[in-house]
Formats: structure tokens, sequence, C-alpha cells
């Protein structure tokens, strides 16, 4: 139909007739001359239409945004003063001969010639118009790029590209299921994979040595920017390594990727305890381009008749630490103090305290805080020296149950980080490593990354004996205060696998049920083995510099898990329920 994409038609074909195909991004009228922006995937081109063709102009006269044309022209240099340096087509443009309507629009819901604010509700109704916009169009072509790269890089490293199923048994990784009703088995469910975790051990138990997949995983959890209820990961498995391998193999993958794609040298990946993550940023998934760190003060408020500090400062489960912000005095107004106190407390926080150090040299006199009441001279003291405070400080203060105080410290150091321009710019990898195996919540244990990750230790009496103690050989890969991947050695011995599981909680009845299949395979000669999954749109969300992940999603539901498009979730004929054996209970 077309002998040219607009957005690429160039110098190179002066004097030459092409055949143009596209949408008419914007009219203009001058004079007597009509301007086209005709736009196509690859970009737009400016077709004029002068008024000695009759015929042509009335049709042009009539052309309204997003119309689609089909135009027979000759590709001209424009006049002097009317070249646009800014787009590649910008020094020619294409005189019509000939138009074609093939289509009319309706005004569109979202303009698309201009920058205009609309609702995120609005995008996804009209997705099909949304994705029209340049800038999507350049994320969708971003995406398939890393895509196409990742699949060229693990064909290249000999890995083997294996399908799994999608209608299968429910895969844990720490959600809820979705599960499809099975209409030959009534009253039996599949669940969508979570992830394709048990087959790809499987696979390795099959003897395939190495596996990856391009994997969509389901999961039914609370959604948020970074999270949706579909995602694709880059799933991958190796027999026969150790968690250098893995990371290796996974490190190169990144560092080829955006040396390819943004043409960035990512620096050399450093590698940061759990403990430490947790213990200087309150968070495992640290952003490292935010200089604040938080710092343990229990040593010096362990005495301290304000009970909100000392009560934690002698429990194991507590945690009183301090975020110092440097220049804060200047930089943030009580109003903005108040709003920070209001902000912690989503992540359970009682309150925020902070002292002002308005003059460093000064002592007590010096500081200004709702809190100097509660602490005598010797602790203040001790606790300036411990942060190394400056005139100009403030120091916040969060005490309580450690994962709150962590939660919550590490959740405003981000926000101060942002609110107050304190992020340094470029890529800040790292590994986060020695994960603990388990976390005790709601007086269980439960497995942190999932429950097929080794432990370091391999002797089950003494995982059993100090489950709390135990680390786990799993590793996190972090990028700018983003987790784009995790993975670990498996777990490749019955009896660990099954201590593991009464760990959990799961009896043997249960683990048969769910898990027998894995178990049973675990027995007929399992090799070492471990592997990794890249959270791709995650990936994807941080090379093309949005800050979410429906911008790299084609179709993507909203935070209540609906799509405004197709108006998925629906209900279904009765029919359909009854041969399903389905009553629903709208209660
Ligand atoms: P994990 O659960 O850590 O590990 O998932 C791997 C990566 O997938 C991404 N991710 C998500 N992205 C978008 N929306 C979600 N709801 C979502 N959940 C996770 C994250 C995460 O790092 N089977 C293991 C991997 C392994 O052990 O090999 C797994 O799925 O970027
Ligand atoms: P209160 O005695 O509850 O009025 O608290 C005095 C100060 O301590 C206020 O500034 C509170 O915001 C702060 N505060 C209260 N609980 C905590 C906590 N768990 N962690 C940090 N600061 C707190």
């Amino acid at each position: 139909m077309r002998s040219h994409y607009c957005g690429l038609v160039d110098e190179k074909l002066l004097e030459q007739e092409v055949i143009l195909c596209g949408w008419v991004h914007r009219r203009r009228d001058h004079g007597g001359v009509i301007f086209i922006d005709l736009r196509d995937r690859e970009g737009l081109v400016q077709v004029v239409f002068h008024p000695e063709n009759a015929e042509l102009f009335a049709i042009a006269d009539k052309l309204r945004n997003e119309f689609v044309i089909k135009v027979h022209g000759t590709v001209k240099l424009r006049p002097d003063g009317m070249i646009n340096p800014k787009m590649f087509t910008g020094k020619i443009e294409v005189v019509a001969e000939k138009i074609d309507l093939l289509n009319q629009s309706k005004t569109p819901a979202i303009q698309i010639d201009d920058y205009q604010e609309v609702s995120e509700e609005v995008r996804l109704r009209y997705r099909y118009l949304d994705l029209r916009r340049p800038e999507m169009n350049a994320r969708f072509r971003l995406r398939s790029d890393v895509m196409r790269r990742m699949h060229a890089y693990m064909c290249e490293q000999d890995f083997i590209n294996i399908e799994t199923p999608t209608l299968t048994k429910a895969t844990p990784e720490g959600a809820r299921d979705y599960l499809v009703p099975s209409r030959n088995h009534k009253g039996h469910f599949y669940a969508l994979p979570q992830s394709p975790q048990l087959f790809k051990q499987l696979l390795m138990m099959s003897g395939m040595d190495r596996y990856y997949q391009i994997a969509r995983c389901f999961r039914d959890e609370d959604l948020r920017a970074d999270r949706q209820p579909e995602f694709t990961q880059l799933d991958v498995e190796m027999s026969f390594v150790e968690e250098d391998d893995v990371k290796n193999s996974m490190e190169s993958l990144i560092r080829h990727l955006f040396s390819e794609i943004l043409n960035v040298e990512l620096p050399t990946f450093p590698q940061m305890t759990y403990q430490e993550a947790m213990t200087r940023f309150g968070s495992d998934k640290p952003d490292l381009r935010i200089k604040l760190e938080l710092i343990d003060i229990a040593d010096s408020v362990k005495d301290v008749e304000f009970k909100v500090f000392s009560e934690p400062a002698n429990s194991d489960h507590g945690r009183v630490a301090v975020l110092r912000l440097p220049n804060g005095c200047e930089l943030l107004s009580r109003k903005q103090l108040d709003d920070y106190a209001e902000y912690v407390k989503r992540y359970g926080a009682k309150g925020l305290a902070y002292i002002k150090v308005n003059d460093r040299g000064q002592g007590r006199d010096g500081l200004q805080s709702p809190i100097l009441k509660f602490l005598t001279d010797e602790v203040l003291e001790a606790i300036l020296q411990q942060v190394q405070a400056e005139t100009g400080d403030i120091l916040f203060f969060g005490a309580g149950d450690k994962k709150i105080v962590n939660d919550a410290l590490g959740a405003l150091r981000v926000k101060l980080g942002q609110d107050l321009n304190l992020i340094e710019s470029g890529w800040q990898p790292l590994w986060v490593v020695d994960f603990p195996m388990f976390e005790y919540e709601h007086n269980r244990w439960n497995a942190l990354h999932h429950p097929f990750t080794g432990p370091k230790i391999d002797s089950v009496d003494e995982l059993t004996s100090n489950p709390g103690e135990a680390l786990s050989k799993a590793y996190d890969m972090v990028l700018n205060g983003f987790e784009i991947g995790g993975g670990s050695i498996r777990i490749h011995r019955a009896d660990i696998q099954q201590a593991v599981f009464m760990l959990l909680g799961i009896s043997d009845e249960q683990a048969e049920e769910k898990f027998g299949f894995l178990l049973e395979a675990l027995k007929y000669g399992c090799p070492p083995h471990g592997g990794f999954a890249f959270g791709l749109d995650r990936l994807v969300m941080l090379m093309c510099g949005t800050d979410s992940i429906r911008d790299v999603i084609a179709f993507p539901k909203t935070q209540s898990a609906m799509c405004p498009l197709t108006e998925a979730p629906s209900t279904v004929d009765v029919g359909q329920l009854l041969e399903l054996a389905i009553k629903v209970n709208k209660e």
C-alpha cells in the first residue's frame, strides 16, 4: 500500500515520488495552503496541499485529527526558514498529488498531537489511542528490543527455551492464586502460576541443564505502581551451579542490555548482606543514589525514662534509629515536619520525633525538639556524637518494632530523597545476599523467598533447632531502589525440603497434596541447581525512565485489578456457571 514510512522520509528521497499512509496528526491552514503532519509508527512528515488542485484541496480541507489517509506525493526541500531541525523529516515536505481517505475518526478522547493531562482511567479505557502517542510507541519498541536481546543472549549462552503450563497447580510465591474452574472435573480448579518455579526445577531434574523462558506470571495481591496481577519474567534455571555462577550470568545479561540498548556501562554490582541493607537503609532494596542512612542509637537510650525509646531499645524485636538530614533546618518547614510525621504512620509508626540542631556548639540550648524534655544532657550528647550531628541538621527518630521502624524510616529516607532532590543521577545496582531463610510473623515462620530456597547449612538438625538464625542461598538484584530480580540455589534433597515444609507449618499430608510430585522427583537423582527471575516489566520501566509498570504493559489493569477497556473481570452466563458447577454467592 505504501512506499515508505512517514517518519523515515528524508533528503535522500528529494524529487522522488512516495506513497505514504498514516494518521492526520495535525492540520494547519496557512493562507490557502494546507499542511498536514502525517504520522505513523516511525514519526511525522509534513504533507502540503496547494489550492491549484481544487479536488485534492477540497478533501484536505475536510481532514480532521486521526483521519486515516493515503497520499501520493513528491519529496521537496522545505523553503528557507521553514526547516525544523528537531524533526528527522524536518528538512523536507511531501507535496501531495493524490489522496485517498481510508477512514475517518471521531474526536479522540485523548489528544495525540499535544501533551494533555488525562486521567489514567481514560488512558486505559482508550488504550489504543494512548498507545498512538509517540512516547508510548517508543516504550513498547524498547520493551520489544529488550526481549529480543534477552532471547538472543540466552540462546548464545546455550540456555534452552522451554514453555511451562499456564493451567497448573498452585506455585506459591507469597500471593493469592488466580483459579480457573475445571469443567471436566467439577469442583476442581487449576491455578495460574505465580511463577514457573516448580516446573523449572523439574526441568533440571529432567536433565535440561540450562532453561529459560519469558513467562507470564499471575499473582492476586495488592497492586502498586510496580506490581500488576499479571506480569512477565525472564525466568532462568541452571544445574550444577553455585550462587556466584547464577549471579555472574545474570549480571552479565543486565550489563549487556544496558550497554546495547541505552549505551550505559553499569558500574560493578556491589554486594550487601540483607542485614546491612536493613540496618543502614531500612530496606532490602535500597536506593543507593540517596546518601542518607539510618543509625542505631539503642545503646544511648536504653536507660532513658522516655518509654517510647527505652522499651524498644531493650527488646530483641525493637529498634531505635536516627535518620540524619544534613541542612534539614533550612530545607524543611514546620508544616513539612508534620506532614512527614503523618506520612510514616502509613507504615505503622506511632510518631516521628525529631531534633533540630540549630547550633551544635551550644549543647541542649542549641537544640529544638518536642522530646528534649525526656532526655538528659548526657543522652543528648551521646546521640549527637553517634550520628555525627552538625549545625543545621534535623535528626528524625524511629522507635518501636524493628520491622515498623525499618519500613517507616526506610520509606521516609526515599521520600526525603524525592521531595528534596537528593537523588543522584545515574544507575546504582547492587546484589542483596544472605537473606534469612525465615521470618517470624503472626506466630509462625514464613519463607522470606519461597519454600524451595536452599539454606546455607545443609544439616536438617541445625536448621530445625534454630530456624531464626538460618541464612538462605537467595540473592536479589536491586537497581535504583527497585527489586528487578531475585533467585536462589534450591533445595535438591528431599530431607531438607521436608524439614523446610515442616518449619513453615506445612504438614506431611499438605506437602504431599500440594507438592507430592516435587518431593517424589527429588528422590530420582536431582542435581544441585539454582536460578533467577527478572521482573521484565520493572526492568523496562526503569530503562524507559518512567515510574509505573503500567506504562510499559500494553493493556494493564488498574489498581483494583480491572481493565477499563474490556471491562474484565465480568459476569458470565448462568449456563456457563452451571456447566462448571459453580454457584455465585453475591454476599
Ligand atoms: P520473585 O517472586 O522475587 O521470584 O519474582 C521475581 C521478580 O519478578 C518481579 N515481580 C513482579 N513484577 C510485577 N508485578 C508483580 N506483581 C511482581 N511480582 C514479582 C520482581 C521480582 O524481583 N520463582 C522466583 C524466582 C526464582 O527463585 O528463580 C520468583 O518468582 O521484579
Ligand atoms: P508523645 O509523648 O506521644 O507525644 O510523643 C512525643 C514525640 O515522640 C512526638 O514528636 C511523637 O511524634 C514522637 N513519637 C511517638 N512515638 C514515636 C515512635 N514510636 N517513634 C518515633 N517517634 C515517636
